[in-house]
C-alpha cells in the first residue's frame, strides 16, 4: 500500500503574505493542490497532510479529498511526521513531501516508490552548483546516506558539498514510525528535524538509499516570491510543452498561459498572451487569437475566438467569436454562429446559425436558429429588482438598435423595425415596429447653421 504525508503547517514567513505558503497559487491553482492531485494520479490511496499555520483554508480547499492532522506548535518537518500517526500501523511505503513544492510529476513520485522497493529509506537528492540553504548531504564509503546536514548547521567543508536534501523521503511505514520518536531537537534552530531519521536508521543497522534526480527546478521548493515566480515559469513551459508534443500548435509558449487541467484536442493553433484557465476543454482546429482569457470553457472543433473573454459557457462548432466579445454565466451558443465586434452574452442559449455582429447585449435568452440580430440590440432584462428572460424564435430579425424589454417573446420569422423598444410579444411572421414618425422641417438645417 502507498500512503503520502505532507508537509503543509509552516508559516511561510519568507512569502511575506497573510495567506499561507501551500495555498500559494501555481498557475492558478494552489500548490497543495497540484501535489494532491499528482499523488492520487500515481495511485498513493491514504493521504494525509499536516496543517498548522492556515489550516482552515487548506482544508476549505481540499475539502475530504485528503485526511488532516494539526501539528500545534510547529517543531520542525520530524515532529510534523509525528502528527500523521493514523498512519502508524500502515502497511507498505509512505512518501514525504513538503507542501511547497508544487511542481513534482507523476512519474517522479511512482520512481520515489520503486527506488524504495528493497530498502528501509530512500532520500530524493539533487546535485546543485551552490547548495544554498539546502541540507547537505553526507555519503558513507559504500556510497549510502550517512547523514544530513542542515545548512545551518554544516562545518564550512560539509558546505562545500553539492549533492542537496530535496526534502522528499520514502519509508517503509512500520520502519519510520517505531523510530520516528528518536528524533531529538538538538541543533541551531532546536527543532525535531526528519532528516536526523537517517542517523537514527543507521544506529540500527539500516542502509539509507538515495535517487538522485536530474531535473532539479521540478523538486524545487518555494518560499518567496521570487521561487514562486520560478515554479510559475517552470510549470507553465511544462503545460505547454506537453500540450505541443500532443499536437497544439503554440505560437509564443513564453506567452502562454494554460492551466494544469485544461484539455485541448490536436491541430489548435493558440496565438501569444492568451490565457486558458481552469477545467476548459478545448477541441481541434480551433484557432484562438491573441489576448483571450477563457476559463471553464468548452470550446468545440473548429471554433476561432478573437481577442476576447469566455467564461463558463460553451461554443459549438465553427462558430467564431470576436474581436472584443464577452460570454459569460452559463451561456452555450451553438454551431455555425457568429458573434462579433463588441457582443455580450450572459446566461443564453443561442440556436445554431444565429448572428449577432455588433455591438449588443442578450441577456438570460433564448434564442433559436438563424436569427439575425443587427447592431446595438439589446435585451433589457433587469427591471431593477428582477431578472427576466427574453424568447427569440426560429428566423427571427432583429433590426438594429432594439430593445427588447423582458420578458418577451418573438415568435419565429418575426420582424423587429430598427429603433424599436419592444414591450409586448410579436406572433410568428409579424413585424413590431415601435417608434414615433419623421417628421421633414424643409430649409432648417441651413436656417440653424447660418444662425
Ligand atoms: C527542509 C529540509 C532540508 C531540505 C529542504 C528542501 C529538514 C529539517 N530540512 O528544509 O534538508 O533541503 O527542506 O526544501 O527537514 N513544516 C511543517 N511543520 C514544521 C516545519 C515545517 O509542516 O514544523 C513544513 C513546511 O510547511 C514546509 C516543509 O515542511 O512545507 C519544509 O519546511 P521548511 O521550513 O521550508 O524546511 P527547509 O528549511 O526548507
Ligand atoms: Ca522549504
Amino acid at each position: 500500500m502507498r500512503s503520502a504525508i505532507v508537509l503543509a503547517a509552516g508559516k511561510g514567513t519568507r512569502m511575506k503574505s497573510t495567506l499561507c505558503k501551500v495555498m500559494h497559487p501555481v498557475m492558478n491553482k494552489p500548490m497543495i493542490g497540484h501535489i494532491v492531485d499528482r499523488l492520487k494520479e500515481a495511485g498513493v490511496s491514504r493521504i494525509v497532510v499536516v496543517v498548522g499555520h492556515g489550516a482552515e483554508s487548506v482544508k476549505t480547499y481540499l475539502h475530504d479529498s485528503v485526511e488532516y492532522t494539526l501539528q500545534e506548535p510547529q517543531l520542525g518537518t520530524g515532529h510534523a511526521v509525528m502528527q500523521a500517526n493514523m498512519l502508524k500501523d500502515t502497511d507498505g511505503d509512505t512518501i514525504i513531501l513538503c507542501g511547497d513544492g508544487p511542481c513534482i510529476q507523476t512519474e517522479t513520485i511512482q520512481k520515489v516508490f520503486e527506488a524504495n522497493k528493497d530498502h528501509a529509506c530512500t532520500v530524493v537528492t539533487a546535485v546543485l552548483e551552490d547548495g544554498k540553504r539546502y541540507g547537505r548531504i553526507v555519503r558513507n564509503e559504500q556510497g549510502f546516506v550517512e547523514k544530513i546536514v542542515e545548512a545551518k548547521d554544516c562545518s564550512s567543508e560539509e558546505l562545500a558539498i553539492k549533492e542537496i536534501n530535496t526534502g522528499i523521503f520514502c519509508f517503509k511505514n512500520k520502519v519510520l514510525f517505531e523510530n520516528l520518536s528518536e528524533i531529538k531537537n538538538e541543533n541551531a534552530q532546536q527543532e525535531y528535524y526528519l532528516t536526523d531519521m537517517v542517523e537514527i536508521l543507521q544506529s540500527k543497522d539500516e542502509v539509507v538509499n538515495a535517487l538522485t534526480v536530474s531535473d532539479v527546478d521540478e523538486l524545487m521548493g518555494v518560499n518567496d516570491r521570487l521561487d514562486l515566480a520560478k515554479a510559475n515559469a517552470w510549470m507553465k513551459h511544462h503545460i505547454n510543452t506537453k500540450h505541443m508534443l500532443n499536437g497544439v500548435t503554440i505560437i509564443d509558449p513564453e506567452h502562454t498561459y494554460i492551466d494544469v487541467d485544461v484539455q485541448i484536442k490536436e491541430d489548435t493553433t493558440i496565438y501569444p498572451n492568451v490565457y486558458i484557465q481552469g477545467n476548459t476543454v478545448i477541441g481541434s482546429g480551433v484557432t484562438i487569437l491573441p489576448n483571450s482569457f477563457l476559463k471553464d470553457a468548452v470550446i468545440e472543433d473548429g471554433v476561432t475566438i478573437d481577442s476576447s473573454k469566455i467564461v463558463d459557457s460553451t461554443v459549438g462548432t465553427h462558430t467564431s467569436v470576436g474581436p472584443m466579445s464577452h460570454l459569460r454565466n452559463h451561456t452555450v451558443v451553438a454551431q455555425d454562429c457568429r458573434i462579433g465586434n463588441f457582443v455580450e452574452f450572459k446566461n443564453t442559449n443561442f440556436g445554431s446559425g444565429s448572428k449577432c455582429a455588433h455591438l449588443t447585449y442578450i441577456g438570460d435568452s433564448d434564442v433559436g436558429k438563424k436569427v439575425n440580430f443587427g447592431c446595438g440590440v439589446v435585451t433589457v432584462n433587469y427591471d431593477g429588482k428582477h431578472k427576466h428572460r427574453t424568447t427569440v424564435k426560429d428566423g427571427a430579425f432583429i433590426g438594429s438598435n432594439v430593445n427588447l424589454i423582458a420578458p418577451v417573446i418573438i415568435g419565429e420569422n418575426a420582424l423587429l423595425a430598427a429603433g424599436s423598444t419592444i414591450t409586448q410579444s410579436v406572433k410568428a411572421g409579424d413585424m413590431g415596429i415601435a417608434r414615433s414618425h419623421q417628421e421633414i422641417k424643409k430649409g432648417y438645417g441651413t436656417k440653424y447653421k447660418n444662425k
